[in-house]
């Protein structure tokens, strides 16, 4: 069971507020500039819809935006890296973890809702034409269950360890998905600039798992784990 200890020695107190700051301001960035894409970087579907139409897709824009920077957050959280444990505690960063879960299923609900609406519920997106909104009917059929199983585990019954192994594969997956959709579906991600962008988060994630994976390999002996069986 977790204790929420800080697991290595806490930083000194002026260090360890200032770094806090500097990890939520990165955090307040990655959102604002997420949202700020549907805005700057306005997409001709947007040009011809209207009224309510105009205003559900643009939301749905804005929902996407922010459930992907929300799933690159969540694997953030769940590498507990030694850092962030030091800076917010191993407690905090899980019940981050798990409340994130639910506002990414929320905000996936919502952006494939008020995307689908506004074109026409009759006129779904199927085929090859379409393979980049089939990339994100993948990446949402293998989300909501997620979120669904790592909900009601206990309630399900569902081995721990099976469950956390499937669990960390799959929460690889939804990140390489939502991250090939961003960038195929949307208009907006044809500016090169932020192709860039999205394919250095993505590179940054990437570093951040072998990095911290190594050091969790390394010193595993020493760690407190942060889910119970
Ligand atoms: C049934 C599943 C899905 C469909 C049919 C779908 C469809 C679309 C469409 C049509 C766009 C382009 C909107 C436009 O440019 O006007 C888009 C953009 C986007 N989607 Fe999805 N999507 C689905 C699931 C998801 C999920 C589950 C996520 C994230 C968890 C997601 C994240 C995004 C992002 C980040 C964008 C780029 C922002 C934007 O310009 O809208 N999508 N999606």
């Amino acid at each position: 069971m977790n204790t929420g200890k800080i697991t290595t020695g806490p930083f000194p107190d002026g260090r360890r507020n200032l770094y806090r700051i500097l990890a939520i301001l990165v955090f307040v960035l990655c959102i604002a500039g997420a949202l700020s894409v549907p805005f700057y970087f306005e997409t001709q579907t947007l040009w011809y819809k209207m009224g309510s139409d105009k205003t559900m897709l643009r939301t749905g824009q804005l929902a996407g935006m922010l459930a992907l920077v929300f799933l690159f957050v969540q694997i953030t959280l769940a590498l507990r890296s030694r850092f962030l444990e030091r800076l917010f505690t191993a407690a905090s960063l899980l019940r981050w973890h798990r409340i994130n879960g639910l506002f990414i299923g929320l905000l996936a609900v919502s952006h494939v809702l008020l995307v689908l609406v506004p074109e026409g519920l009759s006129n779904l997106p199927f085929g090859k034409k379409h393979w980049p909104e089939m990339v994100g009917m993948l990446l949402f059929s293998i989300l909501l269950p997620m979120i669904a199983a790592s909900h009601f585990r206990q309630k399900l019954k569902l081995d721990y360890h099976r469950w956390k192994a499937v669990h960390r594969v799959l929460g690889y997956l939804v990140v390489l998905l939502v991250t090939i959709h961003a960038l195929y579906v949307s208009e907006s991600f044809e500016h090169e600039s932020l192709q860039i962008a999205l394919l250095a988060l993505f590179g940054a994630l990437l570093v951040q798992v072998v990095i911290v994976k190594r050091l969790f390999d390394a010193s595993s002996g020493q760690r407190t784990n942060g889910h119970s069986g």
